[in-house]
């Protein structure tokens, strides 16, 4: 016996107001549907079966990695309709279990309870109790309190609407019966629909007994039919993902300004985050790392010891022990940063590897960069590794100090121990142990004035003695080194 999981998808979702299909709306920067997938495959020995409509070829396109058979519905005829379409897949001896792939908060422990009730004489049925159970079909009950069936909103009867036990849609039973059941179902109801909940009442009167699960919340079974009720299931999803966080012993200092849209392959202890903070993809994190306000981490791996000042970015990039990162950096794929290094802030590194105890402080461009140990990079550093086709390789061996402002054209290297004073251009390999520098030597021009304005010799407002606008008794052969004067409005 194996269990078939036939997920619906086939729903056109006119309410999103969208040209993606539905189940393609994400929570977690994941698709609904492949949440509905992923929870699906906590079930062992479970083969899925995704039943999309008309027109949902780029949802089968978009998740076509999902390991499941892709069934489409070219007429939307029902929920019943729908299962009917996998129903030659099953065999008699399978479980079925049938989910909504609009529904993607389900909890793969709910499922299993489900499951557990399942037998050659009991169907399972997942229902919710409901403040407001509009639009749900009502699960009837006997004066004993046992389902006699499922009647939809829009076929029920005055006394039927007061029930507040609503059907959440998802059932499971065996294969042999809801092949007999899905046969003899009609679409004679207020919809003209094949309901998928007819078989209730027909389980029933074969002498099953049906067995109801409720949700552990009404929002595990809710489904997505507008943005607002997709926003409100993102908030309940980032809720769950913080108090993970927290009952693993990291503090959140706002468990409402925290997302995350991922995973974590590591996470160490002590952690400390504070609001609005942004893990995607999959992440690795140590032990005692603190990380500031309005920081966006994604694929990173991110040793003990490391503070993440607000306001950074590290992306598909790794930060070493005890390092400090930001405010405002932003570590770009492929930055490999050793143990005690020092980024702070607009900083920008790319694909460049720093060793152990450097710092690049503030105002920098690092990109196809080597860096060594206890190297000092000024402020306003750049490293031009572009020339608009190629890109070139910076080499800063260990301990050089780079003054501000110099760029080093690439490709370069600048030597063990080598200085280079600030305000360079490097366009040549630099010596070690040596100072370098490129720059202008400096002049001042004792004879030179300063220009005014017109308007400020007339009035005889003149801090200097009156000249004529513009550039005046300066030697002719200075002028070409000046500064432009030219008066502004
Ligand atoms: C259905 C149930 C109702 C339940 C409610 C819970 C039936 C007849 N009614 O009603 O008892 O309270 O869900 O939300 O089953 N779908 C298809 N193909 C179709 C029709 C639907 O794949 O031909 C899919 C939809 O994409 C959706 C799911 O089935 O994921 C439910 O369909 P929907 O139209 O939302 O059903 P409701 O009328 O809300
Ligand atoms: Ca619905």
């Amino acid at each position: 016996m194996s269990i078939k999981t036939i997920i619906l998808a086939a729903g056109q979702g006119t309410r999103m107001r969208s040209a993606r299909s539905k189940v393609l709306h994400e929570i977690a920067n994941k698709a609904l549907l492949q949440h509905v997938y992923e929870t699906s495959q906590a079930i062992d020995d479970n083969r899925v079966f995704i039943i999309y409509g008309h027109g949902g070829e780029t949802v089968k396109q978009t998740l076509s990695q999902l390991d499941a058979t892709w069934i489409e519905q070219r007429l939307q005829l029902g929920t019943g309709h729908a299962v009917q379409q996998a129903i030659h897949h099953v065999e008699d001896a399978d479980t079925v279990l049938v989910l909504y792939g609009d529904v993607p908060l389900l909890k793969a422990q709910t499922i299993q309870t489900l499951l557990k009730k399942v037998s050659a004489t009991s169907l399972a049925l997942l229902t919710v109790t409901l403040d407001d159970p509009t639009g749900y079909g009502r699960i009837v009950r006997d004066k004993d309190h046992a389902v006699i069936k499922i009647v939809e909103q829009k076929d029920a009867n005055e006394v039927e609407l007061q029930i507040n036990e609503g059907n959440t849609g998802i059932l499971a039973c065996k294969g042999k019966q809801l092949k007999n059941w899905l046969s003899r179902l009609s679409n004679n109801n207020a919809q003209n629909e094949y309901y998928l909940t007819d078989i209730i009442e027909m389980a029933v009167e074969d002498g099953l007994t049906v067995e109801t699960t409720q949700a552990t919340s009404v929002d595990e079974v809710l489904g997505v039919n507008n943005r607002i009720q997709l926003a409100h299931l993102e908030r309940v999803y980032q809720l769950e993902q913080a108090n993970l966080l927290m009952e693993k012993g990291i503090t959140l200092r706002d468990p409402n300004r925290i997302d995350v849209r991922g995973n974590f392959a590591e996470l160490g202890q002590d952690i400390d985050v504070d609001v609005n903070v942004i893990f995607e993809g999959t992440n690795r994190i140590g032990s005692n790392v603190k990380i500031g306000p309005n920081c966006v981490i994604k694929n990173a791996t991110i040793a003990d010891e490391v503070e993440i000042l607000a306001n950074s970015i590290i992306e598909d990039a790794s930060v070493g022990t005890g390092s400090r990162i930001g405010p405002f950096a932003r570590l770009r794929p492929q930055a490999e940063l050793a143990d005690h290094v020092h980024i702070g802030n607009f900083v920008e590194i790319k694909k460049s590897k720093v060793a152990s105890g450097s710092k690049i402080n503030h105002l920098s461009y690092i990109g196809d960069s080597e860096i060594g140990s206890k190297v000092n990079i000024g402020a306003g550093t750049i490293t031009c590794n572009y020339d608009g086709v190629n890109k070139f390789k910076t080499i800063i061996e260990d301990g050089a100090f780079i003054g501000s402002d110099t760029q080093l054209v690439a490709p370069v290297t600048v030597g063990k121990n080598a200085t280079i004073g600030a305000g360079s251009t490097i366009t040549k390999d630099t010596p070690a142990e040596q100072l370098t520098l490129s720059r202008t030597k400096q002049t001042s021009v004792p004879t030179w004035q300063r220009p005014v304005k017109q308007a400020e010799i007339v009035s005889g407002n003149t801090p200097h003695s009156a000249t004529a606008p513009g550039v005046a008794q300066s030697p002719a052969s200075l002028q070409s080194s000046l500064p432009t004067c030219k008066s502004e409005k």
